[in-house]
């Protein structure tokens, strides 16, 4: 039986996060356990907001040492740079002539900078550059040229993928073949968002996160800072409600889960008690991943050489589908 293709990109922008790791890196890896998972650095897509060539060269290691260290197997899943396989730029060029403009005036992204601009305002379209205008057009590219069955995103990107079905349905229709799949989203947001410190939801942009690969002292430190309400030691207290609880639940078993959720409904347990807990479990997860991650980072030819790897082989199937485009619209 042929394995369904599931394809994502991350944006080589910031250190990861617990969020990212709960939310998109670990069902990533379990969905590569049934699929043939392709996962990339979408480092092009990056260029539209960084223009610093060191923090891009940075981030590219980073991103792809940490999903190395969370588990990606290089051999069974195949991980590489979109800017290595140039074919994604070949097939960005066909797209744009079945993509139509208003198409992009719709895309959330472009319209919440048009809306802070009419805030401000500025010129409607002040700081927008056209990468950022055709980003997900670029983003059909990197999904359409690999027959992309699946693509594990969060909610916000759902717009894009629906974005790449839309461009391949009127591809497909004007020829009057499947020649391009067509890919579904598929939720990679646990069905509750990862609270971050302050209980808001840990992103990047409020400032309340918790790095991934941070050190073992400093991950206490962090844990100890997660606001609590002030409820007493007496006081039985409402798992449900509570971000510790929320974020024990990704890194404990299920026995302990059940044990430290008894222990909030009886009473009797500090917000501190139940934060040990959290650093204990948290720790003993993240601890043998923090030290593959360090000896990865410490060796960036090794990255490279992976990710050089992983691109050779991408770029071989994406040129056999370019050659097959290319004849469907006349240019072979
Ligand atoms: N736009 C995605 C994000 O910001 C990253 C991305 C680029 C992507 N190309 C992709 C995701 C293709 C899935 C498929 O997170």
């Amino acid at each position: 039986m042929n394995k369904k293709i599931a394809l994502t990109g991350i944006k080589p922008t910031g250190i990861p996060h617990l969020g990212n790791y709960i939310g998109a890196i670990k069902p990533a890896l379990k969905l590569s356990q049934t699929c043939e998972a392709r996962y990339f650095i979408a480092d092009y897509h990056a260029l539209n907001s960084i223009k610093d060539p060191d923090q891009i060269r940075q981030m590219t290691l980073e991103v792809a040492a940490a999903w190395l260290a969370c588990g990606l197997d290089p051999e069974k899943t195949l991980i590489y740079r979109q800017s290595e396989v140039p074919e994604t730029f070949e097939l960005l060029t066909i797209l744009l002539a079945f993509t139509p403009k208003g198409l992009m005036n719709r895309a959330h992204a472009y319209k919440a900078m048009l809306q802070n601009n009419k805030e401000a305002e500025r010129d409607p379209d002040d700081g927008v550059n056209m990468g950022l205008y055709t980003y997900p057009v670029l983003m059909a590219a990197d999904i359409l040229l690999f027959d992309t069955d699946f693509v594990p995103v969060g909610n916000d990107q759902f717009q894009h993928i629906e974005m790449a079905v839309d461009i391949a349905q009127s591809f497909n229709f004007i020829y009057g073949r499947e020649a391009l799949r067509l890919p579904q989203p598929m939720a990679t947001e646990e069905t509750r968002t990862v609270p971050g410190l302050d209980g808001r939801k840990m992103s990047k942009s409020y400032n309340n996160t918790i790095p991934l690969f941070t050190p073992e002292k400093q991950l206490r430190k962090l844990i100890m800072q997660i606001k609590t309400n002030s409820q007493t030691i007496d006081e039985p207290k409402d798992p449900d409600t509570c971000s510790i609880y929320s974020l024990y639940r990704n890194f404990a078993s299920p026995n302990q889960i059940a044990h430290l959720k008894k222990r909030y409904l009886e009473g009797g347990m500090g917000w501190g008690h139940a934060k040990q807990e959290l650093f204990e479990a948290m720790n003993s997860v993240l601890a043998p991943m923090r030290q593959k991650y360090e000896e990865l980072i410490s060796d960036p030819d090794r990255i490279m050489s992976i990710l050089h790897e992983g691109s050779r082989k991408a770029q071989a199937l994406a040129s056999a589908k370019i050659s097959f485009l290319r004849k469907i619209i006349g240019l072979d």
